[in-house]
């Protein structure tokens, strides 16, 4: 592990995870990395680790630029795995009996987690932790990602030690925003998509009240992937416009298909949308990962969703994906369902209870077909396209 000094004294020590493929359900075709912070002060101090099979890495990027036993604090932003998984390890060689810092929810998920009985320090929300010259702050910011989740910041130096917020899953040796520019942008919309979406009332509330405290901030450091520090405002930005779910004029037909008359019903839906203006767009559901799935659903005004009915139910890939949808808490979308069926067609009715759920404007009872789609099923797709494209933003 090379660290890299950050600002004068606080290194980023990024245990580079290149060949991960899939991080809990979501494709990391990219990798990702951890990131822990070391802050060298009156007192030296650590925030967050890496995943646990990172830790001797971790300790390896320490010890190049002090003894590890020398760490007096040890603060943990946020219990989940990928960041407390190499704390045993780093608690055992800074010292067992080293105060670690956390929020009260944060001691209670730790203690879940592992069971040694750490000097564990709650804090409080604008809690404060004097590092001698400096002085970090702790700002509570439940859900985002857990409820044990806080920021740090550092007003000296202007930096908000951010945790999962604004990270992306990238793996790469540029550790900075200016270093990679535009390209780091898919994967942080991605990350937004299928982490932070369920969140959004909560990052928008957590934007205007940073804003009233005046933070002033010249660098952005999460726990995943690379450093704002070019232009935090770039990604904060880009997070109030991705909360808010403004719908576009765009419609994503997602669909499973058994002897492609699903998919034909699909790909009329999508021609004729296309003939009315609407960015739409054909998703196969066996050729698309569901984490990719959904970060183009973040700003597509309409998800039509397709499925044969297999043994009285909704195909499994997508059922997969309603399921998967669902939970990310998506808003402000049109729905509607179509699909072909043998002889019972529960599919169609089984995705509207799905769209239903999620609070979408299901603009039609939806389309199905016995078998093959006939003429007057192609006429009613098309018909099906035409009411959506209507209920869509025009822009
Ligand atoms: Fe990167 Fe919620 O952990």
């Amino acid at each position: 592990m090379k660290p890299v000094e950050i600002a004068k004294d606080i290194y980023c020590l990024s245990a580079i995870d290149w060949n991960i493929r899939d991080f809990h359900g979501y494709s990391t075709y990219k990798g990702t990395t951890y990131n822990a912070y070391l802050i060298l002060d009156d007192k030296i101090t650590l925030i967050d680790t890496v995943k646990k099979q990172f830790a001797d890495d971790l300790i390896d990027g320490i010890s190049q630029i002090i003894d590890p036993k020398k760490i007096d604090y040890v603060v943990s932003n946020h219990t989940e795995m990928d960041h407390s998984g190499g704390l045993p390890r780093i608690m055992h060689k800074v010292g067992e009996d080293k105060p670690l810092y956390c929020s009260q929810m944060g001691q209670k998920n730790l203690s879940r987690h592992f069971p040694q009985n750490w000097n564990y320090h709650p804090v409080e929300n604008g809690g404060k932790l004097s590092l001698g010259n400096r002085t970090l702050t702790f700002l509570e910011t439940r859900m985002l990602h857990w409820p044990d989740s806080m920021f740090s910041y550092m007003k000296e130096e202007k930096l908000l030690f951010s945790s999962d917020a604004f990270g992306q899953h990238y793996a790469g040796l540029e550790r900075f925003d200016d270093q990679i520019g535009e390209a780091i942008m898919p994967h942080a919309r991605k990350y937004f998509a299928n982490i932070l979406l369920p969140f959004s009332p909560l990052i928008l509330k957590l934007v205007d009240s940073v804003t009233e405290m005046g933070l002033e901030l010249d660098m952005l450091c999460p726990d995943h992937g690379i450093i704002w520090r070019k232009d935090p405002g770039k990604i904060i930005n880009s997070y109030v416009g991705w909360s808010q779910q403004k719908p576009k004029r765009k419609a994503l037909v997602i669909y499973d298909t058994m002897w492609h008359s699903t998919e034909k019903m699909a790909t009329t839906l999508v021609e004729a949308l296309g003939e009315e203006g609407v960015d739409a767009k054909s998703i196969h559901l066996r050729s698309w990962h569901r984490s990719d799935v959904l970060t183009e659903v973040l700003d597509a005004g309409a998800i039509i969703i397709g499925s044969p009915t297999l043994n009285n139910g909704i195909f499994p890939t997508v059922s997969d994906f309603l399921t998967y949808m669902k939970g990310l808490k998506p808003k402000n979308k049109v729905g509607a369902a179509f699909g072909s069926y043998g002889w019972s067609g529960e599919a169609v009715k089984l995705i509207n209870e799905h769209l239903g759920a999620m609070k979408f404007d299901v603009v039609d009872p939806g389309l199905k077909v016995q078998f093959v789609p006939d003429n007057e099923c192609i006429e009613a797709c098309q018909e099906l396209g035409k009411k959506i494209s209507r209920a869509l933003p025009s822009e």
